[in-house]
């Protein structure tokens, strides 16, 4: 997690959005991050600044010196002290005061001082939203190279729909990693395949599996976070949200998986086949449905699915990369080593459905990862998002080895 170790200030305003601080300031800690809470006046209303400090572990400022003992809170040191500045909520108030650098509370002021970068969650009725002197206001946060996260679409606290929901902590924390992580592959192009594949009986039916394309997705994800321009050819899957950088191609079949991947694979560094291909694909397709008849067993004929990764691999060019997946319930070694070889990839990713927790639909995953220059590395049980981390590791140091 790139958050590690660093220092976020947390500045949170004075709206109903407020309660959802509790779960981003978990979020963030979990994530190994070091929070200082700023509350303005308003915001102890809607969450209690106890709250706030029990979660980070650190006392809440919201004054500019504390009462009882008369200790100055500096903004000057919490802005050097910051690794990046979040916001959020911010109102309509704070956001007017900040753009316009009106520094009567010490949020604001601290806002005035920060060295780092700051991120600002909006979060206000719709109409207060798109009233013009709030655009104005957000178009000048931005010039000054702050860097917006836009509420979302949803009910609001008045029942009103509308824009103004301020973004889930879990995508908020996601904005804040993107930001600290290295861009290590910065210049660089990759393919990914994820999820299942879904070969057409009729309008109706088809043959698929239980891929999720989860651990596709986060692949995708971390190569994009550090600086890769990636394109995904997905099969179905239920995943919104990705990372910029990140183009997904949809596809149902392992066929037009394949027409895809040959287009974009030439133009690619590394090429990540995570994808669940279907084996089999009927050899009719029905344009109409098969009708259910009284006494027979209709017999669907299957015919054998082109292999994306052994064709890739045929075409593979000096300084591509290729890596494929294998999930293995027996001889898992030695049949991943084989795939390896047999299929001409440089890397091949081993998880053992013996393994709990690893493979199919979960979020966690195991693996063991093989190169074609010898080297064998396991690893913990860990977050799909963490095992891809170690993935494009090992990627980045198989290409510094070749
Ligand atoms: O042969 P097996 O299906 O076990 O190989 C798994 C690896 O090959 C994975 O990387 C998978 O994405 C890829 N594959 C493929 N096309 C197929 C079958 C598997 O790209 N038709």
């Amino acid at each position: 997690m790139s958050l590690k170790g660093k220092h976020i200030i947390l500045g949170i305003c004075g709206g109903i959005a407020a309660y959802k601080c509790a779960s981003l300031a978990r979020l963030l800690i979990k994530a190994g991050a070091e929070v200082q809470v700023i509350m303005t006046p308003a915001a102890k209303e809607f969450i209690t600044p106890l709250t706030m400090s029990t979660l980070t572990g650190k006392p809440v400022i919201s004054e500019f010196f504390t009462a009882n003992t008369g200790q100055w809170n500096s903004h000057v040191d919490l802005g050097l002290w910051a690794d990046a500045m979040l916001i959020a909520p911010a109102t309509a108030s704070t956001i007017g005061k900040m753009a316009n650098g009106v520094a009567d509370n010490m949020l604001v002021t601290t806002y005035l001082s920060a060295k780092s970068q700051v991120f600002i969650a909006p979060s206000m009725d719709l109409d207060m939203m798109r009233h013009p002197s709030t655009v104005r206001n957000i178009e000048l946060l931005k010039s000054y190279g702050n860097i917006i996260i836009e509420p979302a679409e949803g009910e609001l606290a008045s029942h009103l729909i509308g824009k103004g929901r301020m973004e889930e902590p879990e995508n908020i924390l996601k904005v804040l990693d993107y930001y600290f992580t290295p861009k290590d592959l910065q210049g660089q192009h990759f393919l990914v395949t994820a999820g299942p594949t879904f070969e057409k009986i009729d309008p109706v039916r088809f043959i698929g599996n239980y891929s999720s394309g989860k651990m596709g997705y986060a692949l995708a994800n971390e190569a994009a976070a550090r600086g890769a321009e990636v394109t995904i050819v997905s099969g179905p899957v239920d995943i919104k949200g990705v990372n910029p950088g990140v183009k997904i191609v949809k596809i149902e079949s392992a066929r037009q998986m394949l027409e895809q991947c040959e287009k974009i694979f030439p133009a690619v560094d590394c090429a990540i086949m995570c994808a669940a291909v279907a084996d089999y694909a009927p050899v009719v397709q029905h344009e109409t449905k098969i009708k259910r008849e009284k006494d027979e067993i209709p017999v669907i004929h299957l015919m054998k699915n082109p292999d994306i990764a052994a064709t890739l691999g045929k075409a593979k060019r000096a300084g591509q990369l290729l890596v494929g997946f294998a999930l293995e319930t027996d001889n898992e070694d030695v049949n991943a080593v084989d795939k390896l070889h047999r299929k001409n990839l440089d890397m091949i990713v081993l998880n053992s459905l013996k393994d709990a927790g690893a493979g199919f639909g979960t979020d966690t995953n195991k693996v063991t990862i093989f190169t074609s220059t010898g080297r064998q590395s396991q690893f913990a049980l860990k977050s799909k998002t963490e095992v891809a981390a170690d993935i494009v590791d090992a990627i980045v140091s198989l290409a510094h080895e070749s």
